[in-house]
């Protein structure tokens, strides 16, 4: 079994926050382990609680349609979400939520070992860069540590509403040629977490 794996054994049984008392099945995401592109997404909503995968209501398939813009499918991207489980009615996730389930986000990203994180969303967003907004930042790429972290709209929020909606569509398509030069990038083992990074 991968680590990866043993990671997901772990999460699914998970008991460090009060989520764990409310869900039908944890999230702890999916894709390629090698994945060189990772999403990161808020929190499970309904249907993702149901079925145990993130991205899997409407948030996601607008997603997928957003990869479908340039040439992925999403089964060649590695999708995960800042908490694991979710919280009852889709509320934001609590800062004590976020810190139970840190360990698990910095583990997943320490095995995948991404070159790009495109975050999705504020909650995301603010992992690495704690002292802004999003609308100021979205689509502005950061090179930290041979990765590139590229924060964005979260589908959920773009899709009904039409300036959010051409600024995800737009960021978008900026991510083939970032990823080309993220992987040139030289692998410098980045910092699992990066909020001491705040560079914007
Ligand atoms: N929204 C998220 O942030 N994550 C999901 O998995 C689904 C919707």
């Amino acid at each position: 079994m991968s680590e990866l794996t043993e990671l997901y054994e772990e999460i699914a049984v998970c008991q460090r926050c009060i989520l764990a008392q409310g869900r039908t099945k944890a999230v702890p995401g999916e894709g390629p382990e090698d994945a060189t592109l990772l999403f990161m997404g808020e929190a499970p909503g309904f249907h993702e609680d149901r079925q145990g995968r993130p991205f899997v209501g409407a948030a996601g398939k607008f997603l997928e349609e957003l990869l479908a813009s340039i040439d992925l499918k999403r089964e060649e991207v590695y999708i995960c979400n800042v908490i694991k489980c979710r919280p009852p009615g889709n509320r934001d996730p609590s800062p004590a939520e976020i810190e139970a389930c840190r360990a698990y986000l910095d583990r997943q990203i320490e095995l995948i070992n991404p070159k790009m994180i495109v975050t999705l969303g504020r909650f995301s967003m603010a992992r690495y860069f704690p002292k802004t907004s999003i609308s100021r930042i979205h689509g502005q790429p950061k090179r930290i540590g041979g990765r590139i972290y590229y924060p964005m709209f979260h589908p959920a929020a773009a899709l009904h509403q039409p300036k959010y909606r051409s600024a995800i569509e737009e960021d978008m398509l900026k991510i083939p040629q970032l990823l080309a030069e993220a992987e040139q990038m030289v692998d410098e083992k980045p910092p699992p977490q990066a909020e001491q990074l705040s560079l914007f």
